[in-house]
């Protein structure tokens, strides 16, 4: 059998097979960023994933940036969370909840309340984003975030940790990629930071640690994982050394025994990012970015990851793994409906089985 399909353990995380549902934003949540029941029918048609890694979910009012995000940090949200994590392992499948603070990459009208906006530097995002109507806006400027108030922010991701596991979530993944708050900080050209939290790459990822370790101690290491995108400029991030950005928040964190690091490799000409991930990092990987079947099996079979992420296809494809097993052709996406149309789009996508 194909190790794709086979059982693997990812810290305390079981998955039944190796395909990973990797986080998408769709834009689905109901009033006050609760999960609705749109989203516990579109996550419970996907429980066949080893491990579901849910959408981008703010751990407070100040960490959203787009439309109808979901939420984790009121009572609500909690509720709302549980019953995707009751149908998920009603399913037999494994979910976490991936924490997206999006720092300076907020168009106000987007969020339905008044909150600030914070990035490690007063520099604003100068890429826009979608804003209510879907038409791209600017993002707001930013308040430079006082070395004081890390320790709480931090702590505010704890918490956001302890209740995404209060809600039955198996664990959670950190966003620390694609130009958000933490992505911020590691970046040379978002961080310009003159304390000890900017400067050089030690220095940019003394937040990302620091809050990273928040979390495993909260909720036990070996149930958060993290996210990066070395060499990703998305969300105007520099990008540019990717070692030198990466390697030291790596080996700030390595000794804490994540569960994961889950990385979407950009494929970069002139940089070896598995590779580089290998030689900078001890635990499992879940690697990413326009696999095929095909070529996800062999990048199991060479060992380079222990697992494999599919992020599009399994947006038209809500039975993916059967579909893999059957050598079933994929489905297409309307992208029309990404971030619209409720059901439509979203949760009527039809399976093999019908
Ligand atoms: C609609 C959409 C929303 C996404 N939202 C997120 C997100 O919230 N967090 C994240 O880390 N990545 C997000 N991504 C990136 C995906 O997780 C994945 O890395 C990317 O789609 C590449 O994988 P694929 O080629 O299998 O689609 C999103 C991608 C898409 C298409």
């Amino acid at each position: 059998m194909s190790l794709i399909f086979e059982a693997t353990r990812l810290g305390a995380l079981e998955l039944a097979n190796r395909v990973v549902m990797s986080p998408m934003t769709r834009d689905r949540a109901g009033p006050g960023d609760v999960p609705n029941d749109l989203m516990v029918e579109y996550y419970r048609q996907r429980a066949s994933a080893g491990l579901i890694v849910t959408e981008g979910a703010q751990p407070s009012r100040t960490g959203k940036g787009y439309w109808r995000t979901p939420g984790i940090h009121s009572q609500e949200q909690v509720d709302g969370w549980a019953r995707v994590a009751e149908v998920v392992h009603a399913e037999g499948g494994r979910i976490v909840m991936q924490l997206m603070h999006v720092g300076r990459v907020a168009v106000l009208a987007n969020r339905g309340f008044d909150a600030e906006v914070v990035a490690p530097s007063a520099i604003a995002c100068p890429d826009k984003v979608p804003g209510p109507d879907g038409v791209p806006a600017a993002c707001a400027d930013p308040r430079a975030l006082a070395a004081e108030e890390l320790p709480a922010l931090a702590e505010e991701f704890a918490q956001a940790a302890r209740n995404a596991r209060a809600a039955g979530i198996d664990g959670v993944e950190l966003h620390c990629a694609s130009g958000y708050l933490i992505n911020q900080f590691l970046d040379r050209g978002s961080n310009r930071r003159a304390d000890s939290f900017g400067g050089d790459g030690a220095g940019r990822a003394r937040f990302p640690a620091m809050v990273t370790k928040a979390l495993a101690d909260a909720i036990g290491a070996d149930r958060v994982g993290v996210r990066i995108s070395p060499g990703n400029p998305y969300n105007a991030m520099d990008a540019s050394d990717p070692a030198e950005t990466f390697a030291p928040f790596l080996a700030a964190i390595d000794d804490l025994g994540c569960a994961y690091l889950h990385v979407a490799n950009m494929n970069l000409p002139d940089f070896d990012t598995l590779a580089f991930l290998r030689a900078n990092w001890s635990g499992a990987i879940i690697t990413n970015n326009m696999l095929t079947l095909e070529t996800a099996e062999a990048l199991l079979a060479d060992g380079a990851a222990e697992a494999v992420s599919f992020g599009r296809p399994f947006i038209a494809n809500p039975d993916l793994v059967a579909r893999f097993r059957a050598g079933t052709p994929l489905a297409k996406p309307d992208y029309t409906l990404l971030y619209t149309g409720e059901e439509r789009g979203y949760t009527d996508y039809p399976t093999i089985a019908g």
